[in-house]
């Protein structure tokens, strides 16, 4: 099921990364303040469990997350969405899976993956900011439920109706939560309006070099 989280500091958030003239320190910063308010309204309702508390006055029943939560940054651009939701969630767990688009074919290779040990029973949060043909998730999602996992969130910032719509079909269990669903793709695949290539944009990849 596809969950638009369009609360309005988002779309500020949004407005920068979508600009072009928006250089790289500012892009990492709001992408990752944008992945963090995202997290905020995603983990609502996750469960809790009592627990008893010494404060310095008393003792008392409080409550703490009874899930262990797992984040999986798609490489490379996931990674720039992981400090904005540790901030939030510092026991978080955080597995990797490496996954690059290949430009000609649009098909998507993998070439790295390691999951921490309680993924199984986990809250998995997948982390990838474009969701564009949806092959490089439906992939990954493939890979994860192989390893056992099953409560799965897919959490992208910008996507196109063709990604949405490849997920929903090869993983109807898994929620797809956006900021924002944009137009569709052009002829190379990319998101239109979107905000260019996410991975380059946040590791400073793009740069021409430097004349000689
Ligand atoms: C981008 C993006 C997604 C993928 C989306 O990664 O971060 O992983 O493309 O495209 P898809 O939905 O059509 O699969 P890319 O392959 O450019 O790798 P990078 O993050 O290393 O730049
Ligand atoms: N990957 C990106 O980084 N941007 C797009 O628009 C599509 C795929």
């Amino acid at each position: 099921m596809l969950h638009i989280v369009d609360h309005p500091l988002i779309q500020h958030k949004l407005t920068q990364i979508r600009n072009k003239h928006t250089g790289t320190k500012e892009f990492r910063e709001n992408v990752n303040e944008i992945a963090g308010l995202m997290a905020y309204e995603i983990t609502r309702d996750i469960p809790l469990r009592k627990t008893e508390t010494e404060t310095p006055l008393t003792k008392c029943i409080t409550s703490e997350l009874s899930r262990d939560i797992v984040l999986i940054p798609v490489l490379r651009a996931g990674l720039g969405m992981v400090d904005g939701i540790t901030n939030l969630i510092p026991i978080a767990k955080i597995g990797h899976v490496g996954m690059y688009r290949d430009h000609a074919t649009l098909e998507p290779h993998s070439y790295y993956a390691k999951f921490p040990y309680r993924i199984k029973k986990a809250i998995v949060l997948v982390l990838d900011p474009m969701l564009a043909t949806g092959g490089s998730a439906s992939a990954t999602l493939d890979k994860l439920k192989s390893e056992g996992a099953s409560d799965l969130k897919l959490v992208c910032i910008v996507g196109a109706p063709e990604g949405l719509e490849r997920v929903s079909k090869d993983h109807p269990d898994v929620d797809i939560f956006l900021a924002a669903l944009d137009e569709g793709l052009n002829e190379l695949g990319y998101i239109v309006p979107g905000l260019g290539d996410a991975g380059d944009r946040l590791f400073g990849t793009n740069d021409f070099p430097e004349q000689s």
